[in-house]
């Protein structure tokens, strides 16, 4: 499949979980890829493993919640690779906590990963796709906690909330510039942020209607969908990939 060639797409937190799975997806159709996370050892491991399959791709270590850090991304990516034609917002934290507990330090420092994160991400990858002139997608990454309650997760919930309301705003006002921008909201998914307890991953895939947990790969394959031609018409819009969860 060549359906991505010369296509240029930044995936964050994509050294793990969601984002790897989808930068595998997005390389065998043909895409160049930067895997940006602040795990860099991680990052510079699946290089190496696409590299070794002929794929173009760079590690690029950041902490997104530092705007002139996801900057530096951006204008390193096209300053390597001569263009942007996508990002997928996706690097998150989880920090959960009963609400009495939830001092600022942890409600901001989940706002700052899981929120502000994807602020800058598409505000300075928007900025330079208008810059180059080319037409782009971003996606982000939401989840079922941006629209129901979930005990432990105010800060959580706020950020994933405000991602989805992010997608709707940013979506409508970079129409004009022929950018779209969509979301995922996935349900439970089988990797490290979930924690390595067998029996509570087993009782959070019992939540989904066929009763067992989400693979990553089942999130990357609607990501990569959002990113392609196939869903030209898809925008605004945060996509469940939760077994039917909150059906
Ligand atoms: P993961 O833990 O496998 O991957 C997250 C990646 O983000 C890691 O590689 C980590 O190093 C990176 N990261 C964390 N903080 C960062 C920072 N400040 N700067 C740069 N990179 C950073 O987890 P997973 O599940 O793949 O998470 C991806 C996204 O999916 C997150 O936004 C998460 O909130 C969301 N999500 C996950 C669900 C799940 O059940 N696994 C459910 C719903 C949403």
């Amino acid at each position: 499949m060549t359906e991505q060639k010369g296509k240029v797409f930044i995936i964050t937190g994509g050294a793990s979980g969601i984002g790897k799975e989808t930068a595998l997806k997005l390389a065998v159709q043909g895409a160049t890829l930067v895997i940006a996370d602040y795990n860099d050892t991680a990052a510079e491991q699946l290089v190496s493993e696409l590299e070794a399959s002929n794929v173009t791709a760079g590690a690029y270590k950041v902490d997104v919640s530092k705007g002139d850090e996801v900057k530096a991304l951006i204008d390193w990516t096209v300053q390597k690779y001569g263009t942007l034609s996508g990002i997928f917002n996706n690097a998150g934290i989880g920090l959960v906590k009963p609400f009495l507990e939830m001092d600022p330090a942890s409600y901001h420092r989940v706002i700052d990963v899981d929120q502000h994160s994807v602020y800058y991400g598409m505000y300075y990858a928007a900025k330079k796709m208008v810059e180059l002139g080319v037409a782009g997608t971003i996606v982000n990454t939401a989840s079922i906690y941006g629209t129901m309650a979930a005990v432990g997760s105010f800060n959580y919930n706020a950020a994933k909330a405000a991602v989805v309301m992010m997608t709707k705003s940013g979506a409508l006002e970079l129409a004009e510039h022929n950018i779209r921008v969509v979301a995922v909201a996935p349900g439970f998914i089988n990797t490290p942020i979930l924690g390595n307890d067998d029996s509570i991953k087993n009782h959070l895939g019992s939540l989904h209607m066929r009763g067992r947990i989400i693979q990553p790969e089942q999130v990357a394959s609607v990501v990569a969908f959002l990113f392609s031609d196939a869903a030209s018409a898809i925008n605004g819009q945060t996509i469940p990939v939760d077994d039917g969860y909150l059906s």
